[in-house]
């Protein structure tokens, strides 16, 4: 079942920005994470949230991708510097260039993408020699949690254990960096390409 951008909306509420702000950022910037001067793609970037706050520290380019075109208008509308957002999918990024982005980064949506498997080998293709993924998400016992409660009806194909995710990332050319979860429900990852 496709969530609706209401159900989107109201994944992206007040404390929802806290937590992308305080919790996710702040812990990809302790794993490494560098902005200024890179070439920043996100996954999933919605209507811009976590998108300023990434403009807002002067990377060389800054890509929000997401395929839902309601989702992109709102980004656009807020105009930030050296932005650009594109419609597509986090698991086919065709559209870009091998070897043009520093990191790739993921602020819970790939529990979103059936083909998220996929998204390790196209992030590998895009990303410079070292470049970096980092994710913060969500496990498939989290979702199932949300879901009893906001009947929101996640499809159950793009859901992942964190083991699941790590195997697959190690197995698709990444290693892995640092990880660290809470109670299992939800993780931060860095991934690293090395070969
Ligand atoms: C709940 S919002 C999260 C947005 C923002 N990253 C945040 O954490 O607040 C989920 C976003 O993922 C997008 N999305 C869902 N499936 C996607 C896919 N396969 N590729 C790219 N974006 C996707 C949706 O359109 C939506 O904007």
């Amino acid at each position: 079942m496709e969530l609706s951008i209401g159900e989107f909306e109201a994944m992206q509420m007040g404390w929802r920005k806290w937590w992308i702000r305080e919790l996710e950022l702040r812990s990809f910037e302790d794993f490494g994470l560098q902005i200024e001067g890179k070439d920043i793609l996100e996954v999933g970037c919605g209507s811009g949230y976590s998108a300023s706050l990434i403009t807002a520290k002067n990377p060389k380019s800054y890509t929000g991708l997401d395929i839902m075109e309601e989702q992109l208008d709102l980004a656009k509308r807020k105009n930030l510097p050296n932005a650009e957002f594109v419609k597509g999918s986090a698991d086919d990024l065709s559209r870009f260039e091998e070897k043009s982005f520093d990191a790739v980064l993921d602020f819970c949506i790939l529990h979103h993408v059936e083909g998220w498997r996929t998204f390790f080998d196209e992030a590998h293709r895009v990303l410079k020699d070292g470049g970096r993924i980092y994710i913060a998400d969500l496990s498939r016992t989290c979702i199932h949690i949300t879901d009893a409660c906001f009947h929101w009806g996640h499809a159950e194909e793009a859901l992942f254990s964190f083991r699941e995710l790590e195997e697959e990332a190690n197995r698709r050319g990444f290693v892995t960096v640092k990880k660290d979860s809470w109670l299992n429900l939800e993780a931060i990852f860095c991934f690293e390409k090395d070969r």
